[in-house]
């Protein structure tokens, strides 16, 4: 249950001292207080409330933000002004019920001729994946899709197990983490489910920026890393941010040498541009222990019908393996099938076509409907189907800007949870979702100027 409670005395007690006490419910919302930089507790500006999570006679969570859409309205009617939500989906929860949805990054670009033909045989697949083997799709699964993204070595490798989802590959990961005490430095900003389900299974986290992996700085980096893993998604989202080859080779050989354990969340990778080359030949030829995130859900429009994989090094193997049994025997072979069908018609097709022209279609319109505004592309040369723009007023926080546009309908995540140590530092950002209709995205940018004030 979630429950509104109130600030008791700023200079009584610090917030973990109030946080641990068992606080009274309380039937309405009244001031609060929040931890502020360094664990010292600040007051908000007025207008903004905490909830707790109330459980087993206790708030044992805390967010700042509104129930939902609802509840937000309520306030607002009451002249209370924006909340914080407090994590990305709640956001992704609204924006899929606007009508023009850019906030979930997950593939809702419709589906190309050839696509369609696939949707056409739907009940002949179904009886196919009944009758069929599941260590022979799942073979075939592995080899399509790591064959797509020039993997050849991981299309082989006897330790690559599929999950449902990315996120339930994280939470292995996590759980894996946990059970050794590892201490985790993750990219900061990154998509906040990675931090939040690291955090849900208590694994300690260090913040790692994008710009402490930049070629130059990448060795003192690891010298001075307080952490036993590092967690990087390759291409970045938000960001689009990537390493080159020879920054990989050069992160994989500091791994070794400091001993640190390497995870990657490679779920966006069909949007690079880079050439394909073999990272697992290099992961497995270098002896660092190693988890690997894969995904389909980003990239093909599915409706959700997803496989992600994850793949690891010899050693890490038995252990993960009896994580991800306790969780699941296996993925839907309809699910297999079908996917297996998207590959090979990707494969047939090409990348460009298959995906790329349509998120390239769509950034040039968000571009053009956004050039002499107050919003501005910060990575120029990202090919991921996400863009990720900078708020250059400083006087617009990005929940106030999404609050307005979900008031015209339309949908995008604000920049804030993705910078999981401190969100304030993403205030300055918001996220528009790429892989849709260009007919809904042309018409989303209308929406946005207006949103805006431009028209
Ligand atoms: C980089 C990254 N990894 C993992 C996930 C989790 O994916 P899923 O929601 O399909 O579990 C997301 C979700 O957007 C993501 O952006």
């Amino acid at each position: 249950m979630v429950v509104v409670f109130p600030a008791l005395p700023v200079t009584a007690m610090t917030w973990s001292l109030r946080f641990a006490m068992r606080i009274p419910r309380f039937p309405m919302s009244l001031p609060y207080l929040m931890p502020g930089k360094n664990g010292r507790i600040r007051r908000l500006p007025s207008k903004i409330w905490v909830y707790g999570r109330w459980r087993e006679g206790r708030v044992d969570s805390y967010s700042v933000g509104a129930l939902d859409e609802r509840e937000a309205n309520t306030w607002r009617k009451r002249g209370i002004s924006r909340m914080r939500l407090p994590n990305l989906t709640r956001y992704e929860s609204i924006g899929i019920n606007r009508t023009f949805n850019l906030a979930d990054g997950h593939a809702h670009q419709p589906q190309s001729v050839s696509q369609r033909q696939i949707v056409g045989r739907l009940p002949e697949l179904f009886d196919e994946a009944e009758y069929a083997r599941q260590s022979d799709l799942e073979e075939e699964f592995r080899g399509l899709f790591y064959g797509l993204a020039g993997q050849r070595t991981a299309a082989t490798l006897p330790r690559a197990l599929c999950c449902y989802s990315a996120s339930l590959s994280t939470d292995l990961i996590a759980t894996y983490a946990a059970s050794r005490g590892l201490r985790v430095a993750l990219l900061h900003p990154c998509f906040d489910n990675l931090a939040t389900i690291m955090k849900r299974r208590e694994v300690p986290l260090v913040p790692l920026s994008e710009q402490q992996l930049s070629p130059e700085r990448l060795d003192d980096t690891f010298a001075n890393l307080a952490a036993d893993a590092v967690f990087l998604t390759l291409p970045n989202n938000p960001t689009g941010f990537e390493m080159s080859r020879e920054a990989w080779e050069r992160l994989v050989s500091l791994c070794g040498r400091f001993d640190k354990l390497l995870i990657l969340d490679f779920t966006f990778r069909f949007f690079s541009r880079q050439p394909f080359w073999d990272q697992y030949e290099l992961l497995e030829q270098s002896g660092i222990r190693y988890l690997a995130v894969e995904d389909t859900g980003k990239t093909w429009p599915t409706q959700d019908l997803k496989c992600s994989i994850l793949a690891m090094s010899p050693d890490l193997h038995a252990d993960i393996l009896e994580l991800h049994n306790d969780i699941l025997l296996n993925v839907s072979p309809f699910i297999l099938r079908l996917l297996n069908e998207y590959l090979k018609d990707t494969e047939r097709e090409g990348l460009p076509s298959a995906i790329w022209a349509t998120i390239d279609r769509n950034r040039q319109m968000v571009r053009e409907a956004i050039d002499s505004t107050f919003l501005f592309p910060e990575n120029p040369d990202s090919t991921i189907s996400v863009e990720w723009l900078r708020i250059r007023n400083p006087s617009i926080r990005s929940v106030d800007l999404v609050d307005r546009l979900h008031g015209h309908g339309l949908g995008i995540l604000p920049g804030d949870h993705f910078y999981w140590a401190d969100l304030s530092e993403g205030e300055r950002f918001v996220r528009f979702a790429l892989a849709r209709s260009p007919e809904m995205v042309e018409r989303a940018c209308s929406i946005l100027r207006e949103g805006i004030g431009l028209r």
